[in-house]
């Protein structure tokens, strides 16, 4: 049988957070060269995905294949996968379960092993695919991913499928069997702490905040090859592109990056890594924090202790150790104090690391007490 696709989170870059519609060859080729050049791939961001605005908006060709916008993408997609290709990534593209994409680009329904067909001629190693515009009951969710993870299939070629349908019909539940390999579990994570509304398409920005409370109840769905998806990162945006919230400070972006690194989800950078400052590429590149991302065990982590505006996280590791996340939501400093208990230990543990400071942390005692700066998290790996 085939080896794993995605036997840990899949990791990479996805244009849309950044670019949006003025997506461009250009910038996915830079955005390609850097991946390579910044060590983000010798970390293990590898895949490259072009999401929604890549196609020709009036529709099909002659044959009924989709048609990439020539003036974006004027070498053809083929020329550019073969271009990521050359650098050791693979490249992703996006569609959607019905007749138009969110951005109202053609979609796939009705296309399915066409579609599937004509990517795998291009090389597409990834789809991203998208739930705007269909029925919204989970039938025909399951429906629709189905015929997309069949065509998927017969093209022969690997593709790792991304469910995109945002969590309202607990594709948890249902992912894994149409084929899918994650599964968003929540709407567009903005570049925002709190919600934020959005008036021109009458929805809910989700929050960090949010997030949190989202993926405590997912763990048990996860694992190789199954991941809950939080959406794309924004750390490093700032403000800009498509989602914007206004930005997030560094500490709530590293609290951003401790959530989605803990939960298992998939690490899909999505801001202007052209651009990126020492603050962004120190959040992204952590080696022992992607470490328990990445963690070969696949156990997502789970939220085990609520106290105050405070919440201890944990996950195992396939050392035998823990990764352990002490977040503060709250609007004010905190102190807290963690006990071997608290966390399943029998006794003191051997050792405690700080994951994002790398440094280990000598006093722990039977209850270790620290505070936690207004929407901090700490991330501390601890050996029993
Ligand atoms: C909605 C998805 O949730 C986003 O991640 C993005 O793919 C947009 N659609 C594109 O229109």
């Amino acid at each position: 049988s085939e080896q794993p696709l995605a036997p840990t989170p899949p990791m990479g870059w996805n244009s849309w957070n950044m670019f949006g519609s003025t997506i461009h060859e250009d910038s996915v080729r830079a955005t390609a060269d850097v991946l390579v050049s910044s060590g983000l791939k010798d970390c293990g961001y590898n895949y490259v995905v072009i999401d929604d605005c890549w196609s020709t908006k009036v529709g099909r060709d002659g044959n009924g294949d989709l048609v990439a916008d020539p003036e974006k993408f004027p070498s053809g997609i083929k020329a550019l996968a073969d271009y990521v290709h050359s650098l050791g990534l693979k490249i992703g593209i996006y569609s959607d379960a019905a007749h138009l994409t969110c951005a109202s680009y053609p979609g796939s329904f009705g296309f399915e092993e066409q579609d599937a067909q004509l990517w795998a001629s291009w090389g597409i190693d990834f789809l991203k695919y998208d739930f705007c515009f269909a029925p919204t009951d989970q039938a025909t969710a399951i429906d629709r991913y189905t015929r997309m993870g069949e065509a998927l299939r017969k093209t022969k070629r690997q593709f790792l499928y991304s469910l995109c349908e945002w969590g309202g019909r607990s594709p948890q539940l249902w992912g894994r069997s149409v084929g899918g390999h994650m599964w968003r579990v929540t709407g567009d994570i903005f570049d925002s702490w709190v919600d934020i509304w959005v008036a021109p398409h009458k929805y809910y920005g989700v929050g960090i905040d949010t997030a949190i409370d989202i993926a405590a109840n997912l763990a048990e769905y996860a694992g190789p090859d199954a991941w809950n998806d939080l959406d794309m990162l924004v750390v490093g945006l700032k403000g800009k592109g498509q989602i914007s919230g206004g930005g997030l400070s560094f500490i709530e972006y590293q609290t951003h990056m401790s959530l989605w690194t803990i939960a298992c989800s998939p690490l899909m950078i999505g801001c202007d890594i052209r651009n990126m400052d020492r603050d962004t590429t120190s959040l992204l590149t952590n080696r022992e924090v992607l470490a328990v991302n990445q963690d070969s065990l696949g156990i997502a982590g789970r939220r085990v202790k609520q106290t105050g505006t405070c919440e201890i996280w944990k996950k195992p590791l396939a050392d035998g150790s823990l990764a352990v996340a002490l977040i503060n939501r709250g609007s004010i400093g905190s102190d807290l104090s963690l006990r071997a208990s608290d966390i399943g230990l029998l006794d003191t543990p051997k050792s405690v690391r700080n994951l994002w400071a790398q440094a280990d942390i000598a006093e722990f005692g039977e209850a270790w007490q620290t505070r936690i700066q207004p929407h901090e998290t700490l991330l501390l790996k601890i050996k029993a």
